[in-house]
């Protein structure tokens, strides 16, 4: 049988597993598990020609919509077989289709829990963001899974969002870079993707119905930039579309977005699929090129597609082209499904999200008090319910089964030094209302009092974040900050490791603590490595991937989060993250690519050259390279670590209202102590480019541009002007164009002269030597002048008409 291929091991020691494993909650895996969900799929590659040709519209409307809560329908007749797709993104939740309840509370087979999205973002490693999803991919085939459900690629707007741990970053470079990494990792197994939630999907207040109201430049520069680069590098097989509207369409049928755009654009190939239940009017999804509706409908759908066909209101090609593309998406599983799957190594796995998990962490502060230097006859308090029951993932659909799952208490136990005592004391209670709070902060304190290190597990319960709603600030609970002040007051030096999926505030809080180590959502063994990183067995170099504002009244989206009357104002425009903060001089608790280390690194010799355009990288789409960037990193301490050099660009010229710089490259170096490495990065044509609303396009204007180089967004030792040649675009003329308009074309500014001196009333052109009036003159669109003026211009369409057809709008 197939199922015994899937090797997973679950730990029983009782040692090292969580309450979730004591409590029997995690089933043991080995095959009979998920044996009820199995659907084998035995059939030859589909001539998907010919079954275009032989379906009839009922079946055709039929594979438009899903059969169960996860699989596709099939056509028996035809021998087209069904397929199942589960959620992602950081490991698999694949449910018993039978009797799916879609949100998680029913369990779902043992997958391995890595890092949630927010804590992988923090690594700035695309390659082991790529190693994961290898690894998702095959235990996806174990499972016969034809489509992972994620990533999640939403820009992080505002810290609130319940599901910002299933998201990457703030900023949309780093998030397409490792959105890239993730769909080529789990594709290169024969095993789809879906990057959701497409688009504009950055909350869950009312994430059915509001409207994300937003400009198109905002869009194109922020929030759609990470799907484009990823759909053109990656070929994801599918697109899932979010729920909510945009800019009043719903993104389900959203005919700009799904077809001209994705497709039209960008180049997409695969299948646009709904997010579950985000399908409005069916017909109306289909005709705006949304393919397959999720989950199922039963028949509802199918049967309004036909009728639609029928009475004319759905052109049939549409139907066609529909199902093409799910015979297609069927087509492309099939060997994946069919082949032998790899062995599932569930203690690789482990291993590989332990790693993960350690790259993951970023260290916000330290006094030197980390790494834990614990000698025979130490005492370390560890404190916080979270060290014995893990804050590991959030909740929602993408809410893994983990095979296993490691507790920062055993694995402190495990690794210090014989002869170092540990103490434990939950110090409050998480989601528990009958905690008796002050009474397990009494008891934690008096543990303190005789320890060297306290360690303070403190972090958001779960019920603070998730799939779902908002939250409604970013604090850490009362009781948690109350506790920290308490330890801070004794003796002991004090490390406070976090536990969260979205940005907490700190700033308040900071100098109660000697060190904090950020571990994010760090799957299911964070625990593990969150003790390798406080014992050093490992060197933290996790880079945030967001700014940790100082509170947050300073987000950018503070004043127009949530949802009133049914829209969502995106205010801020491009400014999000480090992009405001930036443009406003804001100091923030720690920006956006920070994170410190063990060890020391620096940077020197750094070069940045503008270059002729002869080259493209590997994304030729983003045109020829313009600057390139060279670096030597060295690492000067005693310890391996690893270090990211950062690549921001500026471009002051370019209308006021652009950000300070944006982050356009990247690089990370591991480096033994002593070691260097020179790295070199390319800037594209794109890197400098702005879209342009007028003329629907990105465009690449000349002028100078400000290239930093370091190591966060506020720590740039190196700015180098460079200056772009870009080309100029001049807008055509058209009835509207003003008169400094006119007056600075190329072929306008004489056929303008000319009316002025011509006009019926007598010779204007003197107008142009008062530079204080002409200054005026200027916002005046050429028509209005006429009229207000009785006619010191002629009328506009006379002047056009005297303009070169290429210079006429
Ligand atoms: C979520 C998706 C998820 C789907 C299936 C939806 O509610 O928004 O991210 O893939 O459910 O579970």
């Amino acid at each position: 049988m197939r199922q015994n291929r899937a090797k997973f091991v679950v730990d029983r020691s009782g040692g090292s597993v969580g309450p979730e494993v004591r409590a029997g909650r995690v089933p043991v895996v080995g095959g009979t598990a998920w044996s009820a969900t199995r659907t084998r799929v035995m059939t030859d590659r589909l001539d998907i020609t010919s079954l275009l040709a032989d379906l009839t519209l009922a079946e055709k409307a039929s594979l438009l919509s899903g059969r169960t809560f996860w699989h596709t329908k099939g056509v028996d007749r035809l021998a087209i077989p069904a397929i199942m797709v589960a959620d992602g993104p950081h490991g698999l939740r694949k449910q018993d289709p039978d009797n799916a309840d879609h949100v998680g509370l029913q369990g779902s087979v043992p997958a391995t829990c890595f890092p949630t999205a927010a804590g992988l973002a923090s690594s700035w490693d695309a390659a082991l963001v790529r190693r994961v999803g290898e690894a998702i991919a095959t235990e996806a085939r174990a499972q016969e899974l034809a489509v992972v459900l994620g990533p999640g690629i939403n820009i992080k707007r505002s810290p609130l969002c319940g599901r910002n741990f299933e998201y990457l970053s703030e900023d949309p470079v780093l998030t397409a870079i490792l959105g890239t990494a993730m769909v080529e990792g789990i594709q290169s197994k024969g095993v789809g993707t879906s990057l959701k939630h497409f688009a504009l999907n950055n909350q869950e207040t009312d994430r059915f119905r509001a409207s994300s109201d937003v400009d198109e430049r905002t869009m194109r520069e922020i929030y759609l930039a990470g799907f484009e680069r990823v759909v053109r590098n990656a070929r994801p097989w599918t697109v899932m579309c979010s729920y909510n509207r945009i800019n009043g369409e719903w993104a389900s049928q959203d005919r700009w977005l799904l077809t001209d755009v994705l497709r039209g654009e960008w180049g997409f190939d695969g299948l646009v699929v709904s997010d579950w239940g985000a399908v409005v009017h069916p017909p109306a999804s289909v005709a705006a090129g949304l393919d397959l509706e999720m989950p199922t409908t039963g028949a509802v759908s199918a049967r309004m597609i036909v009728a639609a066909v029928e009475s004319g209101e759905l052109d049939v090609a549409d139907v066609d082209r529909s199902v093409e593309r799910v015979l297609t998406l069927i087509d492309r599983a099939l060997p994946g499904l069919a082949a032998e799957g790899d062995t599932v190594d569930a203690d690789a796995h482990h291993d590989l999200a332990r790693a993960a998990a350690r790259q993951a962490a970023v260290l916000l502060t330290n006094d030197g008090t980390l790494p834990l230097r614990l000698d025979a006859g130490a005492r370390l308090a560890v404190v916080g319910e979270f060290a014995r029951t893990p804050r590991f993932q959030g909740a929602g659909s993408s809410k893994v089964n983990p095979t296993r799952l490691t507790t920062a208490l055993d694995a402190l136990r495990e690794l210090v030094p014989g002869g170092v005592t540990i103490d434990f004391a939950p110090g409050f209670g998480v989601d528990d209302p009958d905690a008796d709070d002050a009474a397990l902060a009494d008891e934690a304190v008096a543990l303190a009092a005789d320890a060297q290190v306290v360690v303070a597990f403190l972090g958001l319960p779960p019920s603070y974040e998730s799939e779902g709603y908002d939250r409604t600030d970013m604090d850490l609970p009362a009781e948690q900050l109350a506790l920290l002040a308490r330890l801070a007051e004794g003796p002991a030096k004090v490390v406070v490791v976090l536990s969260h999926g979205s940005v907490v505030t700190v700033a308040p809080w900071l100098d109660q603590a000697d060190a904090i180590l950020d571990a994010w959502l760090g799957g299911q063994a964070s625990g593990g490595a969150v003790a390798d990183l406080l014992l050093g067995v490992a060197n933290p170099s996790g880079k945030l991937a967001e700014t940790i504002p100082l509170r947050i009244e300073d987000n950018p989206s503070y004043l127009s989060f949530g949802s009133r009357d049914g829209h969502v104002r995106y205010g801020e425009g491009r400014f999000v993250g480090y992009r405001h903060y930036d443009a406003l001089h804001r100091d923030v608790a720690f920006p956006f690519g920070f994170g410190l280390s063990y060890t020391d690194f620096t940077i020197d010799g750094v070069t940045v050259t503008a270059t002729d355009g002869d080259e493209r990288t590997d994304e030729a789409w983003r045109g020829p390279v313009r600057a390139t960037v060279t670096a030597t990193v060295t690492n000067t301490g005693s310890r391996a670590g690893a270090e990211v050099v950062q690549v921001y660009v500026g471009r002051p010229d370019l209308d006021g209202a652009r950000p300070v710089r944006e982050l356009a490259a990247f690089a990370r170096v591991e480096l033994e102590p002593g070691a260097s490495e020179k790295i070199t990065l390319h800037l594209t044509e794109r890197d400098a480019s702005v879209w342009s609303e007028r003329e629907g396009a990105w465009r690449y204007e000349p002028g100078p541009a400000t290239v930093w180089v370091g190591t966060s967004s506020r720590d740039l030792p190196v700015a180098a002007e460079i200056t772009f040649p870009g080309t100029v675009t001049v807008a055509p003329l058209d009835a509207g164009s003003t008169v400094g308009e006119w007056w600075e074309h190329p072929a306008g500014h004489e056929v303008f002269l000319d009316a002025l001196r011509n006009s019926a009333v007598g010779d204007f052109s003197g107008l142009i030597s008062d530079p204080e009036g002409f200054q005026m003159l200027r916002s005046i669109p050429l028509a209005r002048l006429n009229r207000m003026t009785g006619g010191i211009v002629p009328p506009v369409e006379e002047v056009l008409a005297k303009l070169p057809a290429e210079a006429r709008a």
